[in-house]
């Protein structure tokens, strides 16, 4: 910091306290690292609006807005429309955040793309690529449109005035980690400048009605210098997530005003980019190995509908004095509290034994109703019995043994019937409610001890 000159001054994101040099610690509350840089408002330079300008907004009754014509722009890909609440919302602000490579940047051309095909123009600015580049990646992913168009600029001034000249319908900024204002002395991507820069661009399409994607990377440590400010700005906040290593990508919605969260599409990377899957319990258990040894199927709800998984255990008996307990796409503690259950009311022996707990896929599940699942597949896997590979398990357990019913298991139940399974054991509570109106056998349980005697 030595040296540099700087037109803001710095303020301390803990208590506010303001210097005009950057301060390691702050003198105001004693925090370290916490002095970013901000400028001063009366030197704030508003390029498209200044806010002295005079508001020709007018307070309305609430019942007097009319809603009627607020309509979404599809974007012509179905999983994307479904995770944003069922399409664009004019005017709205959409964070994109994943990792580097992960396909943020394929996803947002594809959209443009789509929807700009026989519609209205559409811009997209790329702080990262050269047009040639944006172009190369275009011919792989099969674009054609005249209405979308590309630019590469970084700074927030000239986009600006990119906006004024061509007036495009949505707009998509990549990365926001990219631009810079000159009002900022501090380089692009520190935490004034993505603040400063995302606080204009929002500005910019709440007074004019143009959506924008701004896109944003997150490092694997979760420690975004960045994107993570912006959630509590923008309207919707999406993450693309996934294994480098698999082909599938699922876009999840973590917040949004104008829809439900806990929605997520799935997209399968190939070589002419994202394909969406439509049906992804197929892909999910289309490797399973069947009747095998620990290898199960379960039930999970992820936003609106149900999906089916493979979650694997692999028992061995182990040399170390404490046994390792390794899982992946489920929740560490949720799984020993299993084991301590699997122990104590079933009175299986595992504690010379390390365990490996997976889901299939690279998939996270984070619900209580794939509990079940996960006691019997342990104990598959211990006791070298294979699960019937038409028989999926789902059900809560609680800390007495007793399984607990669990939500929407109708749409559960019609998945797996769906998908071929031809018997389900869950929950006795919610058998008796459902009033056996399925297809398959469905097999109600009360305890743990009788479902693992009813699925091995
Ligand atoms: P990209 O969209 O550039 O990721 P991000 O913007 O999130 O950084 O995707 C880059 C990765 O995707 C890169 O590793 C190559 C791969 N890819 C494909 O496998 N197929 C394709 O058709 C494209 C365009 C990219
Ligand atoms: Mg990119």
């Amino acid at each position: 910091m030595k040296g540099k000159v700087s037109r803001g001054i710095f303020v301390c994101q803990v208590c506010g306290y303001q210097n005009p040099k950057w301060l390691g610690k702050c003198p105001g509350c004693g925090e370290w690292q916490t002095m970013v840089e901000d400028i001063p408002v009366d030197k704030r330079t508003y390029k498209f609006f200044s806010p002295e300008e005079e508001t020709n907004q007018r307070p309305q009754a609430i019942d007097k807005i009319d809603i009627a014509h607020e309509q979404r722009l599809s974007t012509h890909i179905q999983e994307l429309d479904r995770v944003l609440g069922g399409g664009i919302v004019p005017g709205s602000i959409i964070l994109v955040g994943g990792d580097p490579g992960i396909g943020k940047s394929t996803l947002i051309l594809q959209a443009l793309s789509k929807l700009s095909v026989d519609g209205p123009k559409v811009l997209y600015i790329s702080g990262e690529e050269s047009a040639k580049q944006i172009k190369m990646r275009g011919e792989r992913i099969k674009i054609h449109s005249k209405n979308l168009y590309v630019v590469t600029e970084t700074s927030l001034e000239k986009i600006f005035q990119i906006v004024k000249e061509l007036k495009p319908i949505i707009l998509a900024v990549d990365s926001i980690q990219t631009i810079y204002t000159a009002d900022l002395g501090s380089a692009p991507g520190s935490i004034g400048q993505v603040r400063e820069t995302a606080g204009r661009l929002i500005t910019l399409s709440k007074k004019t009605g143009i959506s924008t994607f701004l896109i944003g990377h997150v490092t694997k440590e979760g420690a975004i210098a960045g994107p993570r400010i912006l959630e509590h700005m923008v309207d919707t906040v999406l993450y693309f997530e996934g294994n480098r290593s698999h082909p599938f990508r699922i876009l999840r919605a973590v917040k949004n005003r104008f829809g439900s969260t806990n929605e997520i599409g799935v997209f399968e990377m190939g070589s002419y980019g994202l394909r969406q899957v439509l049906n992804p319990s197929e892909l999910f258990l289309s490797e399973r190995p069947l009747d095998v040894p620990g290898s199960v199927v379960v039930a999970s709800i992820e936003g609106s509908r149900p999906i089916l998984v493979e979650l694997q255990a692999l028992v061995t008996s182990s040399s170390l004095g404490v046994p390792r307990r390794t899982v992946i796409g489920i929740d560490y503690n949720r799984v020993s509290l299993l084991i301590a259950i699997l122990e104590k009311k079933v009175g299986l022996n595992l504690m010379g034994h390390d365990i490996f707990v997976n889901v299939a896929g690279g998939v996270k599940v984070d619900e209580p109703a794939v509990d079940l699942g996960t006691v019997a597949v342990i104990t598959s896997s211990f006791k070298e019995k294979p699960i019937p590979s038409k028989t999926m398990v789902m059900g809560e357990v609680g800390l007495a043994g007793e399984i607990r019913a669990i939500n929407q298991i109708e749409i559960r139940v019609a998945e797996a019937e769906k998908l071929g399974f031809t018997r389900c054991i869950l929950p006795k509570n919610n058998l008796d409610r459902l009033g056996k109106k399925a297809s398959m056998e469905l097999v109600g349980v009360a305890s743990i001890g009788e479902a693992l005697k009813r699925i091995l």
